[in-house]
């Protein structure tokens, strides 16, 4: 199908492939909570209205609250925009009050799914949304299995259970996680989140890199300088000051958003789009990273914390005087690495990845620097001052791919100047072309597609390479200190001098 989807870019749509699930009901364990009706909600109406749900479904919202099925239809309505399919939705919502420390519950739980079961003919496939503080999980999926609703039979019923982040805080827990979860469930049953897998632009990446021939010759060592990967947030702790100060920005960004995304542009091509396909080959990339070792310069690795500063016009204060934050806190808001990967393709390609609050505006990018010219013939320009191509993904906000040339300018012979090429998705498909991360999480959890979920062992891979440094950081050891960056800036100084000294600077600034 060819269609005109903006004034000037024609979409030839060759190949769309979108299937429902079987009948299924989802029950979300912490329905109450702030994720399920900013997102998990939301994501489920979506894909009703879609027609992406199976015409046999059924949602069961269960938390410690006090509610009934209306109310809790009530609450979740305030969280989308009202339509004449919302009634026909909300009558698929039931809610079922308890606490997940008791038995009792999970007897309630039982026999009102037996119910569900029956009136909505869903059979016994399940998936089971652990939106949960953490520290329920291993106690909730016990329970579960003992009231036998995770056991899968012969008939091909199946029953799945959805692990949000975090997923432990270093890798002894983390492994003591999944050695937990694995006592109830197999490796199939389990799907770990990160919700920037569900990401369109995330996705994408995959397809530029294996749909296109074009890419794959030039993606590595003897084209590319140098790959660089920002997730920025201009925001600061806000009200998670609880969490954060056990957590910092190592664990709650590096050790999953980053390290995926690094794996999905740095990894061989699969075999196939298979999940396990994907999943080795991040696996292997992962496992050829070089251990990253810290020096007192910051040569490898710089970590800091924001001060006081103005975003936006406004003046906001620092880390340290955000509410229920320690005045003396040593949690990093800021890490920027320098990432070495050990195998033929990026052999002395430097992977640069950078992670902070407080920065000055929201954008998550990979931006991979091409190399320059061996060679001018454009006397008396140098091939030095001729700018590298860059290749950028643009992963959020304005999700797009752009590509920068050297092009001839109108005007005296030697005029020259960088276009940029850029595709931006929601000009070119529109707004409702980007379905939240979530949708398409849910959507592969019930299709039973673990592609973009993570696996145990690129899960462990990701906690074995940081957790040394959490350690040294929050033992008694000699690490080097906490560098310190106004809000509002990229970043300490000792960030940007990690790559001048490699003479190279950040692509955003
Ligand atoms: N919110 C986000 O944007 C976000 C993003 C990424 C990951 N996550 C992760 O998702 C999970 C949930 O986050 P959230 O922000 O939604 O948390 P939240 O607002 O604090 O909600 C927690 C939920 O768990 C329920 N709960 C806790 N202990 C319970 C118990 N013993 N028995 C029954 N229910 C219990 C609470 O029920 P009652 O309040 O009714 O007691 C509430 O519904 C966390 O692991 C978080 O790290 C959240």
């Amino acid at each position: 199908m060819t269609r005109e989807a903006s004034s000037h870019v024609t979409v030839h749509e060759h190949y769309c492939v979108e299937s429902g699930p079987e009948p299924c009901g989802v029950v979300i364990f912490g329905a109450s909570g702030d994720l399920t009706q900013r997102k998990l909600i939301p994501a489920l109406f979506r894909l009703y209205e879609r027609e992406l749900l199976p015409e046999n479904f059924y949602i069961l919202g269960c938390a410690r609250t006090a509610m009934s099925d209306d109310a809790f239809r009530r609450k979740m309505r305030t969280s989308f925009a009202t339509n004449d399919k919302m009634a026909a939705f909300l009558d698929h919502c039931f809610y079922l009050s308890g606490d997940y420390k008791e038995f009792s519950f999970y007897r309630e739980l039982r026999s009102r799914l037996a119910k569900l079961t029956e009136a909505f003919r869903t059979g016994s496939n399940r998936v089971f949304y652990l939106a949960t503080p953490p520290n329920l999980y291993t106690e909730i999926t016990n329970h579960l299995s003992e009231s036998q609703l995770t056991k899968e039979d012969d008939d091909g019923s199946w029953a799945r259970v959805v692990i949000e982040k975090p997923f432990g805080r270093d890798l002894q827990s983390a492994v003591a996680l999944n050695r937990e979860l694995h006592k109830k469930l197999t490796e199939s049953q389990i799907y770990r989140i990160d919700h920037y897998l569900g990401k369109e632009t995330v996705q994408n990446i995959l397809m530029l890199r294996f749909a296109n021939a074009i890419f794959d010759p030039i993606w590595n060592r003897q084209y590319i300088d140098n790959v660089q990967i920002t997730v920025a947030e201009s925001i600061g702790v806000e009200h998670r000051a609880g969490y954060y100060e056990q957590s910092g920005l190592l664990r709650d960004m590096f050790q999953n958003h980053l390290m995926e995304i690094l794996a999905l542009v740095a990894m061989e091509p699969p075999a196939s789009f298979a999940a396990n396909c994907v999943r080795d080959e991040k696996t292997k990339l992962l496992r050829a990273i070089r251990p990253l070792v810290e020096d007192r310069r910051g040569d490898n690795l710089v970590r800091a914390q924001y001060e006081g500063g103005r975003i936006d016009g406004e003046t906001v204060v620092a880390y340290r005087q955000e509410a229920d934050v320690a005045a003396d806190s040593m949690v990093e808001t800021f890490v920027a690495a320098n990432l070495v990967i050990d195998n033929w393709r990026w052999q002395g390609v430097p992977f640069y990845l950078r992670s902070g609050k407080r920065l000055p505006r929201k954008v998550s990018e990979v931006a991979i620097t091409f190399k320059k010219v061996p060679h001018s013939i454009f006397t008396p320009l140098m091939p030095d001052v001729l700018p590298a191509n860059v290749m950028l993904l643009n992963l959020q906000p304005d999700e797009g791919i752009g590509l920068t040339i050297q092009a001839k300018k109108p005007g005296p012979k030697l005029c020259m100047a960088s276009l940029a090429m850029d595709f931006n998705y929601r000009e070119i498909f529109g707004t409702d072309s980007m379905p939240d991360a979530y949708e398409r999480l849910l959507l592969d959890c019930m299709l039973g597609d673990q592609t973009l979920f993570v696996r145990e062992d690129s899960m462990q891979l990701a906690w074995s390479l940081l957790t040394p440094l959490l350690q040294r950081w929050e033992g008694s050891g000699n690490s080097p200190p906490l560098c310190f960056y106004a809000a509002g800036s990229w970043g300490p100084q000792e960030a940007i001098a990690l790559l001048q000294r490699q003479g190279r600077n950040w692509y955003t600034q």
